[in-house]
């Protein structure tokens, strides 16, 4: 079992599987894009299952996301994704995407065994979005998520980032295409992880603000018929229900108490929070002969370090080394 100090479990693996991105959102990385590791650092496809495995078989994963960078531009994805379903026990398998390539992947990958995606989408406005990632995608995503609901990946979540002057004033057009799509709409609060360190508390539109701008539109009640868990998503039943949006507020309301993740860099690090400042390598033990026990007790000894929570407000605060991209958000 993967425990660390403060009593909570890790039961959720995130997997990057690259950290190259077809876009180029600006919360995330610079539009002349980053250094991408070489290829010799990125883990192979039987190092990513033999990882998965490990983490499935002998130390309580039940749930693993794949995410990247972009996943959907790794091409081992759906045999990686057919490997990860025939573990025993089957854990549920997502995938965080934006969505370009899903028109052609989504129908292959829900038959591989995937469960559910979470797809991107800050803007119904293609200009927007060109604006916003850098580069005129902004039908093959659409495309995308009808494609991955036609292909029952369901639900389909969206995720937007809002930022302030740049896409604020869609929250609500967002709700409801989202809503009359059947899709579930989750707002999140911009972290400071972008490669480009512009991050200002001053810039992010924080919950509040986010839940203020849809009660322009709608009628907002806590959801009480559901646990929250571990999710970092808020969710609110839209007037009356049965719809749902959420809300995640890394920064203002964090949910650090509850978390049960630990994440897979692609380059084979054990990261046990977004915010790390450490990682433990994984990838260069295995590549030198270390056997799955060895690898399992380095995992858990990993998780074992992982601090109380991010510490965005403590002024000792330091953005990761890594950006968001590279990590597998
Ligand atoms: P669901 O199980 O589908 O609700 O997944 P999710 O919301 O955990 O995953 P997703 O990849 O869609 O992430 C949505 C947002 O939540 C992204 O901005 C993530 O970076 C953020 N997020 C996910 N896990 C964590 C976490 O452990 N800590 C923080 N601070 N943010 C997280
Ligand atoms: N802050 C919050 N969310 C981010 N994402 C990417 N960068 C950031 C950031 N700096 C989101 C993406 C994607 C998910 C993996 O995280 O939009 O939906
Ligand atoms: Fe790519 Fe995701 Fe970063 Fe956007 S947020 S540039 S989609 S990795």
């Amino acid at each position: 079992m993967l425990r660390d100090s403060f009593g909570r479990v890790a039961t959720d693996l995130r997997v990057s599987l690259t950290d190259k991105c077809n876009l180029r959102c600006t919360y995330c990385m610079p539009p002349e894009g980053l250094d991408w590791l070489p290829n010799a650092q990125l883990l192979t496809a039987d190092e990513i299952v033999r990882l998965v495995t490990i983490g499935v078989e002998r130390l309580g994963i039940t749930e693993v996301r794949y995410t990247g960078g972009e996943p959907l531009i790794r091409r081992e994805l759906v045999d990686i994704v057919t490997r990860t379903a025939a573990l025993t026990p089957k854990p549920q398998i997502s995938l965080t995407t934006n969505g370009i390539g899903l028109a052609r992947l989504a129908g292959p990958l829900a038959a591989a065994g995937l469960d559910r995606v979470n797809v991107s989408l800050d803007t119904l406005d293609s200009d927007t979005f060109k604006r916003l990632a850098h580069r005129d995608r902004h039908a093959d995503v659409i495309a995308g998520l009808a494609a991955a609901d036609d292909a029952g990946l369901r639900p389909v979540k969206v995720n937007a980032v809002l930022m302030r002057d740049l896409n604020d004033h869609e929250a609500v057009p967002l709700l409801r295409w989202c809503l009359d799509r059947g899709y579930e709409l989750r707002f999140i609060e911009q972290m400071p992880l972008d490669a480009q360190h512009g991050w200002t508390r001053e810039g992010m539109v924080t919950a509040d603000e986010i839940l203020d701008r849809l009660s322009g539109g709608f009628d907002l009640t806590a959801d009480d018929l559901e646990e929250r868990g571990s999710a970092p998503a808020e969710r609110f039943l839209v007037d009356g229900g049965p719809a749902r949006v959420g809300v995640i507020g890394s920064v203002t309301r964090p949910f650090c108490g509850s978390c049960d993740r630990v994440r897979l860099t692609a380059d084979g690090q054990v990261r046990n929070c977004l915010f790390a400042r450490e990682e433990s390598d994984l990838k260069t033990r295995m590549r030198e002969g270390a056997s799955d026990e060895e690898l399992a007790e380095r995992w858990v000894a990993a998780v074992a370090r992982k601090r109380a929570g991010h510490g965005i407000d403590d002024p000792s605060f330091l953005q990761p080394a890594r950006p968001m991209s590279a990590i597998g958000g």
